[in-house]
């Protein structure tokens, strides 16, 4: 029965039989498409990530939610589903009124025209100004509510410094080659004019219960440590709405007006007890029906080579962009080693690749859910399951057709033969792709990609060192030029699910 496919079937032991695939199948499969066809019953899935609260420059908190939940949804496209990628920022509430009182005092539209390094700053003096001066505080809640009441000028304000905020935050995920873009924002503020409808749909639905003046739901299981019952506020007694209230919203428009199949969402783990509840509300007042999935992913924390939080000297949180001028400037040396001879132009795009790559390769080769030591040194290295050593690996397999003279799309992946035993297990390599974008997307953790491009590498360079390819006999170097161009696609193509560049000369 495994004629076709088989050279040898042996029995090792109990329960174990080793099959042996023969040289002649490994090669027809070769021959064939790397990613098999798209989910054809395409589900649609809404992912939430990244999301950040944009009254403060983006900080190393941002980045795991950003990356992981991008490499995902990278993946989940590869394998054909529809992506509703939802950056649901938080640009709404008392940090806004803080902002819009402190704007309010000075000349606001001179002082915001230049403050797009400065959010942070403006963040920090406002926050101070409202510890140290009752009035001020006074203003701020003040302009919270003229912002929900939509006073026109505090709007205009709140705008204004969005725009300042969200040119920010664009320029960092391009920097990070992250494809969120402004069309994926649907920030909490989208969702003020449904607030008062979830209330609604929660009092029909007679899952209201006032106290204090205030409003909340209970739902069975949530308890508190005493064993009384939690529960989830919903509307102050003031009037104002929680961030549950409008996550309640959100959910509501991702099933009826994205007709969500699934929705996903990536944040740390402090907020597995609010999607807990959020997910058992929604699904008991019934805006979410029961056949679409609802999962909260979380992860592990970034730690510092002492295993304490990752944080500045002074124990601020670090900026992104501080964070990526930094690897820019380390992997500079290690390209500067490698390729000193290339033009400062592309010396620099090629630096930023490698600082990129290698940030989020130490991430996504992690087990999301554990935490993990960031360290420079480690995640810049050529060699060891790193971005720099694929990203290297990728630009020799290049040069061996530079060198050779031939276009990689003019080989023939047919021509491709597997005899030697490095060619045997590269090719066995090679066809296991699509069994690692399954797994990632099964588990929602992209470390699966990132063992096996690491795991393709090792045998890529196994085959590298014993096979010689421009020098063997015409046959010979035209399969394993096939074998080859396979290996560089692949590993552009699981680069590329990761979010990660492949220059072509590194
Ligand atoms: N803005 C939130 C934070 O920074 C994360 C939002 C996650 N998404 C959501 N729909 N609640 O903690």
């Amino acid at each position: 029965m495994l004629d076709d496919v088989a050279q040898d079937v042996q029995v090792a032991g109990p329960g174990f039989v080793n099959i042996t695939l023969s040289n002649e199948f490994l090669a027809r499969c070769i021959a064939e498409e790397p990613i098999s066809s798209p989910h054809t019953d395409a589900q649609r899935i809404v992912v939430d990530y990244s999301s950040p609260n944009v009254a403060k420059e983006l900080h190393v908190g941002h980045l795991r939610s950003t990356i992981i939940g991008d490499s995902i949804t990278r993946m989940l496209a590869l394998a054909g589903y529809q992506v509703v990628r939802q950056n649901h920022i938080g640009d709404w509430g008392t940090n806004f009124g803080k902002l819009i009182a402190y704007l309010d005092e000075q000349d606001s539209s001179e002082q915001l025209d230049n403050s797009l390094a400065d959010i942070e700053q403006l963040y920090i003096a406002a926050n101070r100004r409202f510890d140290e001066d009752s009035h001020f505080a006074e203003k701020a809640r003040e302009a919270v509510v003229r912002l929900q009441t939509k006073d026109e000028q505090a709007n205009a304000t709140w705008r204004k410094f969005l725009s300042v905020s969200l040119a920010h935050m664009q320029e960092i995920y391009e920097k990070l080659n992250v494809l969120l873009t402004e069309d994926d924002i649907r920030g909490e503020s989208s969702y003020s004019d449904d607030l008062s409808l979830v209330i609604e749909r929660l009092e029909s639905a007679e899952m209201l219960v006032e106290s204090d003046g205030a409003k909340c739901v209970f739902v069975e299981g949530f308890k508190r440590k005493d064993g009384s019952p939690l529960p989830m506020l919903v509307q102050k007694s003031d009037g104002g709405y929680l961030y549950h209230t409008t996550d309640l919203a959100t959910l509501l428009y991702r099933a009826q007006e994205l007709k969500a199949n699934q929705v996903l969402y990536f944040t740390d783990s402090r907020q597995i007890l609010h999607f807990e509840m959020l997910f058992a509300v929604a699904r008991k007042a019934g805006f979410v029906g029961p056949e679409v999935k609802l999962e909260h992913h979380v992860f592990g924390s970034i730690l510092n080579s002492k295993g304490e939080p990752f944080k500045t000297r002074s124990g601020a949180n670090i900026l992104l962009a501080d964070l990526i001028d930094e690897g820019i400037a380390r992997a500079a040396t290690v390209v500067q080693e490698k390729s000193g001879h290339l033009s400062d132009d592309l010396k620099r795009e090629i630096a930023h690749q490698v600082a990129i790559g290698a940030i989020k390769y130490a991430d996504l080769s992690k087990n999301r859910t554990h935490d993990y030591k960031f360290d420079w040194d480690t995640m810049l290295a050529l060699d060891g399951n790193t971005a720099p050593y694929l990203q290297y690996a990728f630009a020799r397999v290049n040069a061996i057709f530079t060198k050779g003279g031939v276009k990689q799309e003019d080989v023939d992946p047919r021509s491709a033969s597997v005899s030697h035993p490095a060619e045997h297990d590269l090719a066995i390599r090679l066809l296991r792709f699509q069994e690692a974008v399954d797994q990632s997307i099964e588990e929602r953790k992209a470390h699966h990609m990132c063992s096996y491009l690491y795991d393709l590498t090792v045998h890529f360079t196994r085959f590298y060192e014993t096979c010689n390819v421009l020098n063997a006999a015409p046959a010979v170097r035209d399969s394993r030029l096939a074998l080859c161009a396979r290996t560089a696609n692949t590993l552009r193509i699981g680069l590329d699910c990761l979010g990660i560049a492949t220059p072509s000369r590194m």
